[in-house]
């Protein structure tokens, strides 16, 4: 049996102890085992296919990003392609992605990426490809599993940053609005912001009111409490208004959310005369070592993954479903987006602790 590996979309802390848990779990079954560099380039002549064993996962179960690096420019349904005058064109390669596999002898391969690289599975299952999948996001988005690797590390960067902005905040009288990433979903901001006892929350889920999140300042405030932290979900947006987009995506990429720190924060000012910073804390939520929780989260995931292609489960993906890992159809991971449920007990705890969802 040879198998293969893709790392693709953005990275998370626990993509290499999942590639760890998987070679060894492969290479203990007698298996062989090939990394397809920078998501599905290495099988499109684009960069390299490499062999994996133990030699090559020795020591790298505790480090951030992914030593098979990775892209989210890379769907090979729609390859970006440069024209002579500079323009990209899109172009479906899949069929040469499928005829190198073959040339390779590769018999299965584990796909580990988000909601990108799970749509880009089910058309390759779809066309025969024998897939599973590791869902892999900080943003905690996919459907299907409890919970997904890199999440956890995320939020504790992003609490511990809002730890450090207590201090400075309280020493100068001021508000400081943190973005946070997480795209459509505000699951970082939530669990960073309640973890690190922020004043104000503000995620996608709950559209905010600037005059409602004023008014929690300003309420603190009349109890001698003059200064705020407040984090927003970098796709967070006010009631009837839309969410920030950063104008500068590359060909083949998603829209890029964010930005919002920024023109809130003056906002608040503005109305509250108080005075105000903003920061993104931006890739640094990406970056780094993995959490205990999800180095184990992301073992288990890298073991049960060649399981599931040892039980022929194609167009599955692992799943944690506590205190289980399970699999799932890739269509149920896909079916319906993850996010935050307002009614959610971390939400009303929250609530009732006194934080402000700007509502
Ligand atoms: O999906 C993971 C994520 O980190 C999002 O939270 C964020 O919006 C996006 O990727 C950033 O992407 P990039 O690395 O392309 O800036």
């Amino acid at each position: 049996m040879r198998i293969a590996i893709s790392t693709g979309g953005g990275d998370a802390p626990g993509l290499n102890a999942v590639i760890r848990a998987a070679v060894l779990s492969a290479v203990d079954r007698g298996w062989h085992v090939l990394g397809i560099k920078r998501g599905y380039a290495g099988l499109m002549g684009d960069d390299d296919v490499i062999p994996l064993g133990r030699d090559q996962v020795r020591g790298i179960g505790h480090l951030g990003g992914t030593i098979l690096r990775t892209t989210n420019r890379g769907n090979p349904f729609e390859y970006p392609v440069k024209q002579p005058d500079g323009s990209y064109i899109e172009i479906d390669r899949s069929d040469e992605l499928i005829e190198n596999a073959r040339n390779l002898g590769i018999d299965a391969i584990i796909s580990i990426g988000g909601d990108g690289s799970l749509a880009i599975a089910q058309k390759l299952a779809r066309k025969g490809v024998r897939i599973v999948c590791v869902p892999k996001t900080i943003d905690n988005d996919v459907s299907g599993t409890i919970t997904t690797f890199g999440f956890d590390t995320a939020v504790t960067t992003a609490m511990e940053a809002i730890d450090k902005l207590h201090t400075t905040a309280e020493s100068h009288d001021r508000v400081i609005v943190m973005e946070v990433m997480g795209r459509h979903a505000g699951f970082i901001a939530l669990h960073s912001g309640v973890a690190g006892a922020a004043h104000v929350i503000l995620i996608p889920e709950i559209p905010y009111s600037v005059d409602k999140v004023c008014e929690a300042i300003e309420e603190r405030e009349r109890r001698g409490r003059s200064f705020d932290v407040i984090v927003v979900a970098e796709g967070a947006y006010p009631k009837g208004g839309e969410e920030s987009v950063i104008g500068d995506s590359l060909p083949g990429q998603a829209r890029r959310v964010g930005g919002v720190a920024e023109g809130l924060a003056r906002q608040i000012g503005e109305r509250t005369g108080k005075e105000c910073r903003s920061l993104v804390l931006g890739h640094l939520q990406r970056g780094g070592m993995p959490t205990g929780y999800d180095r184990l989260l992301a073992t288990r995931f890298g073991g049960a993954a060649v399981q599931a292609i040892e039980d022929g489960k194609w167009g599955h993906m692992v799943a944690l479903q506590s205190p289980d890992i399970v699999t799932v159809p890739i269509e149920k991971a896909l079916g319906m987006p993850r996010r935050v449920d307002p009614k959610h007990d971390l939400v009303r705890t929250a609530r009732r602790v006194g934080i402000s969802f700007g509502d």
